[in-house]
């Protein structure tokens, strides 16, 4: 049996409100638990938490370029992987043309952004055209292929601990942020029927990270008919309608799109800028001290950031204090803007990652020092 230890209590000069009526001088940091959920306090500093001058050691926060990776092959299983651990695999796929063979994913479920090009998905169930800025959610064991009709980059966020499902709207209600019925599912419509016939057709399935390649004599892509909820869905960022407070700052898990036990996918989408006079215009400073957070940037000029462009992602793991860039927290402090067109897929993990080895040149290694002022 547990118990959580729920008093607040206050301590010198404090807000009764949280990321509000913040003193002049003073920088707010909050230190919480449980990914934005749990038991959190607010400290007020002289100092920006991120004023660091000197940084040593293995913990640090990282900056990838995905730009610069080279193309990836048309399998998505051999597509740069850009980090792990034993729950989640991110990979970016740049590819471009159709898929000559099926692929299976039985380690886990399959989570897509594609952030450039278009094509079609066929799988198990029929067919899908999608556009960037879709997400794709794909259930484990779905057997699909892709026919590029543009460049393709697309972020593979792939969870084995278990299924993604959509977060509880709680008093928002079950149709705000988007309404379950824009997401698409597959057809098996005439391009479906198209692309059926009698030729040899290799399947590469994923288990404990191995391929094991089964070869049919016909295209098993081959339905003519199904009923049932367990299928692909698709989703666009467009169709998101973000939720709003206009006297308050919501936290990033206010975004969340997509969730598992271990993974929180959020969305930032295009809203406007809080304007009560009192409220935080940009991300508050914060140690979310349970997750790892990693941020794709999509579209859009990023606007608790310095210097980020999309096809870039960055890594903040649990363990320091972060918060808005000194150019953009002083245009959150003269609250220039007054609307975000930023785009951006953010991935909280329970559980810590690791950075694979990427090429040379993906990694900016001076990342750490551009909260200087
Ligand atoms: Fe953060």
């Amino acid at each position: 049996m547990k118990q959580a230890i729920t008093f607040p209590r206050c301590e010198g000069v404090y807000t009764r409100q949280a990321h509000c009526d913040i003193p002049a001088g003073l920088y707010e940091r909050e230190q919480g638990r449980e990914g934005f959920f749990g038991a959190a306090t607010h400290s007020l500093h002289p100092h920006k938490p991120t004023g660091w001058v000197s940084w040593e050691g293995p913990l640090r926060p990282h900056l990838l370029d995905l730009n610069t990776l080279p193309p990836s092959e048309a399998c998505p299983w051999h597509s740069a992987r850009i980090m792990h651990n034993a729950h989640l695999q991110l990979r970016f796929w740049k590819t471009s043309g159709a898929m000559d063979h099926l692929v299976r994913n039985a380690d886990g479920d399959d989570l897509l952004f594609f952030h450039r090009g278009e094509g079609d998905f066929y799988c198990d169930y029929g067919h899908l055209s999608f556009r960037e800025g879709d997400y794709l959610l794909i259930p484990r064991g779905t057997a699909w292929r892709i026919e590029a009709r543009q460049p393709l980059e697309a972020l593979m966020i792939e969870a084995t601990a278990d299924l993604f499902q959509l977060p509880d709207r709680g008093i928002a209600g079950r149709h705000a942020q988007f309404d379950l019925a824009v997401l698409d599912t597959p057809r098996l419509d005439a391009e479906f029927k198209a692309q059926q016939g009698e030729f040899e057709t290799r399947v590469r399935i994923k288990r404990a990270n191995q391929i094991t390649t089964v070869t049919f004599p016909y295209n098993p892509l081959d339905t003519v008919g199904w009923h049932g909820d367990c299928l692909p869905v698709k989703l666009n960022w467009r169709d998101i309608r973000e939720l709003l407070s206009d006297r308050y700052h919501l936290p990033p898990t206010a975004h969340a799109t997509f969730l598992c036990k271990t993974v929180v996918v959020c969305t930032f989408a295009p809203r406007p800028i809080e304007t009560d006079p009192g409220a935080l215009k940009v991300p508050f400073f914060h140690n979310n001290d349970d997750y790892d957070e990693t941020i794709f940037y999509h579209a859009g000029q990023f606007f608790s950031r310095d210097n980020i462009r999309p096809g870039m992602l960055t890594l903040h793991p649990a363990g320091f204090a972060h918060g808005p860039h000194p150019k953009a927290f002083k245009m959150g402090q003269s609250a220039e803007r007054k609307y975000t067109d930023e785009v951006a897929v953010m991935i909280d993990t329970r559980y810590p990652v690791t950075v694979d080895e990427l090429p040379a040149g993906v990694e900016n290694p001076d990342y750490v020092n551009s909260w200087r002022e």
